[in-house]
């Protein structure tokens, strides 16, 4: 048997001498090839929902850089939009949805489970990639966390500090919770499907779960994460999970132990040499250089990318970025930390 996949192996609490590496939002509009297929499929909804090309582009930087994990090409907004809400998605702006703002909103959505006739193309996306990525490449599924996710239903689109969704909670509770319900229902329905389709580890985004204090975040980012990520392991035992709760501060100690997830992301908020200190203790950390080196690029570059390495040495780790990369980003720069990690 050929050795376990790095990623595992990090996953599975292993430290490793060279972490693994991998990078959000790696295939995108950096990659000249990526931009390519994107124009062939016309516009993004339906390059994610065209397996065909989704299969491409996840494997273009592999092809190009040989990270040691692939992820699935799709959209944390396709779930609510298999719930049966629009979605378009504006050139130079981002997403936009129908608003759930009351009881009607709600009452027009699809039960959990009618998720999957909508969601089909992206399982398929997933068994192509099973059969197409090297052998020590790991593929990740993935879905947004309930409150993230939430966040875009309620306000119809991107927000900074996600007020429409506070006011929601604020305002009306059961229709806010009902609404959270079905969410953590769907992506369970929808993480559970990805695996069966071959996905061998998961990653929950919860890119908003900063904008939550105190209870809030105990009650909306905590819990649901822990409520899939027990769903999902009963049902697939032994999956691994990433739990990524965005800007979370202080909130990211314990989080491995309060919801069971194998391992937590961390964005470049905090320091690497903290999150050894106090998070790492707990597990398998992914992160955290700022994607802003991968546009700067140079000697910076190089000294953050080797403090990150060096400060979670002694435990497992996965190298990525804070966030995803941007389409501003140099593809020079994205090879020059990878050759930094591997010690090239
Ligand atoms: O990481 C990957 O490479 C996998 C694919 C992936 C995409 N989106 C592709 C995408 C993943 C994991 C996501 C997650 C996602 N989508 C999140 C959570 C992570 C995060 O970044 O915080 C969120 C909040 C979204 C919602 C979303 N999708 C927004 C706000 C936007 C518009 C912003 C932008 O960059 O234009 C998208 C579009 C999107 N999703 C693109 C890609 C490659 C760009 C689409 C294009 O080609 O025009």
């Amino acid at each position: 048997m050929a050795a376990q996949k790095t990623i595992l192996r990090a996953l599975a609490g292993e430290t490793l001498e060279t972490p693994p590496i991998w990078m959000m939002r790696q295939a995108g509009r950096y990659l000249p090839e990526y931009r390519a297929t994107r124009e062939k499929a016309g516009d993004f909804l339906s390059l994610c929902y065209n397996s065909e090309l989704a299969t491409e582009v996840t494997l273009q930087p592999i092809r190009r850089y040989g990270f040691d994990a692939a992820i699935l090409f799709a959209d944390i907004l396709l779930v609510p939009q298999a719930l049966g809400a629009d979605l378009w998605f504006v050139t130079g702006e981002g997403p936009r949805l129908s608003t759930i703002t009351e009881q009607a909103g709600f009452d027009a959505l699809k039960p959990a489970g009618d998720i999957h006739e909508t969601l089909s193309p992206i399982y398929q996306t997933v068994r192509n990639l099973s059969g197409a990525l090297p052998a020590d490449t790991t593929l990740i599924g993935f879905a947004g966390a309930p409150w993230t996710v939430a966040t875009y239903m309620i306000a119809g689109r991107g927000t900074p500090d996600q007020g429409p969704a506070h006011a929601l909670k604020a305002e009306n509770k059961p229709l806010f919770d009902a609404l959270m319900e079905r969410l953590t229902e769907a992506t369970i329905e929808y993480l559970s499907a990805q695996v069966a389709a071959g996905a061998e580890c998961v990653k929950l985004f919860d890119s908003w779960a900063g904008s939550l204090k105190g209870e809030d975040f105990d009650n909306y980012a905590t819990a649901p994460a822990k409520r899939i990520i027990k769903e999902l392991k009963a049902r697939h035992p032994g999956i691994p999970v990433i739990a990524f709760p965005r800007q979370a501060g202080d909130k990211y100690i314990g989080f491995h132990e309060e919801t069971g997830a194998d391992c937590v992301a961390v964005d470049d908020s905090v320091s690497p040499e903290w999150a050894a200190e106090h998070i790492q203790v707990s597990g398998c950390v992914q992160g955290n250089l700022k994607s802003s080196h991968m546009v700067t690029g140079g000697e910076a570059l190089v000294r953050e990318t080797k403090r990150i390495v060096e400060a979670f040495r002694n435990g497992p780790h996965i190298f990525n970025l804070g966030h995803g990369i941007t389409p501003d980003a140099d593809p020079e720069n994205v090879q020059l930390m990878i050759d930094t990690v591997r010690g090239a």
